[in-house]
């Protein structure tokens, strides 16, 4: 069984959330690990109409069969992690790392007020920047230091890489996208952690050898929020007009847009090492893909997007999403 990572390819918002259900359903992970900064990202999924949210379960959450793990690099904010496990009923599958750092209301208080992080960088406000800080000043609280989490402890390198190598089917998943790593994006617009490939694995405890599949999510178009250069940028009135207009799902700010850029995508695909690309909502590009869940049926205009991606990155687009709904998806991983 293969261990999988899934990773943002531009500047978040990729549409991850969904993928990974998706995924979760489909290929019944024994484990999913989360990664990533922590709450400052949102993942999003619907099935049968229903829309869900998660910012710090993993979004593999509606398999009732995985095991749902938070790993050490991730900051855990216990009232979100509470009302998450209660809204997913999800009290005897999740475990968070001893050492997961914790988030405070004096660090959201500062995100939110701090000049710099809030009208510069643009922050989602979640506390994550502050809280990173401090731990890198070594004086941040840790998980095992909190009784609201008390129940849910647990070393998860351990019980990750126990799964792995009893063979079981892993999926590690990534948050935030390449373009925001605090290393590998356009400084001082980042977050303040890297998020590639190699660092969520980290953020779990497994090592680059274990990883068998890197798939990195590409959405059809570019959006990002908040500060920092976006090449090709549209009007938000254009963006409208293409119905790319989104926002944000932690603080409801209107996403900017740009078309598909083929350098961000080839340099996150070097930086991640990235095997597979997900593509999402081929249908806002081309209106009669929704729905579609094979790919033979797609028109000829939307299969020369997909395959032009492929020609020009060298690596296979193996899964599409064309909808909202879950199982709005074409799977082309069994016959490619
Ligand atoms: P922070 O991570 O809240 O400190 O925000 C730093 C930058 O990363 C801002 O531009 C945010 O809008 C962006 N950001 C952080 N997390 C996400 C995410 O999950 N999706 C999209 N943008 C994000
Ligand atoms: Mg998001």
């Amino acid at each position: 069984m293969p261990c999988t990572v899934t990773i943002g390819g531009f500047y978040g918002d990729e549409g991850k959330g969904k993928i990974i259900a998706y995924l979760a359903i489909n290929d019944n992970y024994n484990v999913a690990a989360r990664g990533g900064v922590g709450p400052n990202a949102g993942h999003t999924f619907v099935q049968n109409n229903k829309e869900y949210r998660v910012r710090m379960l993993p979004s593999a959450v509606l398999n009732k069969d995985t095991r749902l793990l938070i790993g050490a690099g991730v900051l855990v904010e216990p009232n979100i992690l509470l009302k998450e496990i209660n809204t997913f009923d999800a009290i005897d599958r999740t475990f968070i790392d001893f050492q997961c750092g914790i988030i405070e209301q004096n660090h959201q208080e500062k995100d939110k007020k701090d000049n710099h992080l809030k009208e510069i960088v643009g922050t989602t406000g979640s506390g994550t920047g502050p809280a990173n800080s401090e731990r890198a000043l070594r004086q941040l609280k840790l998980a095992k230091d909190v009784p609201e989490v008390a129940l849910f402890l647990e070393d998860v390198s351990n019980s990750i890489n126990y799964s792995i190598d009893n063979k079981e089917n892993v999926l590690i998943e990534g948050t935030q996208g390449t373009f925001l790593s605090l290393y590998h994006g356009i400084y001082p617009y980042v977050t303040s952690k890297d998020v590639t490939a190699s660092a969520i694995c980290s953020d779990v405890g497994v090592g680059p050898k274990k990883i068998d599949e890197v798939l990195i999510v590409f959405k059809s178009y570019v959006t990002r929020v908040g500060g920092g250069p976006l090449t090709n940028e549209i009007s938000l009135e254009e963006s409208k007009e293409r119905n790319w207009s989104e926002f944000g799902s932690v603080t409801g700010r209107q996403r900017r847009a740009a078309p598909f850029d083929f350098n961000l995508a080839k340099k996150s695909i070097q930086i991640n090492s990235a095997t597979q690309i997900a593509l999402t909502k081929l249908d806002i590009l081309f209106p009669h893909c929704k729905g579609i869940k094979d790919y033979s049926k797609l028109e000829n205009d939307a299969k020369k997007f997909v395959e032009n991606i492929e020609s020009e990155t060298g690596i296979p687009v193996t899964i599409i999403g064309t909808g909202a709904e879950i199982n709005d998806t074409i799977d082309r991983r069994n016959n490619m």
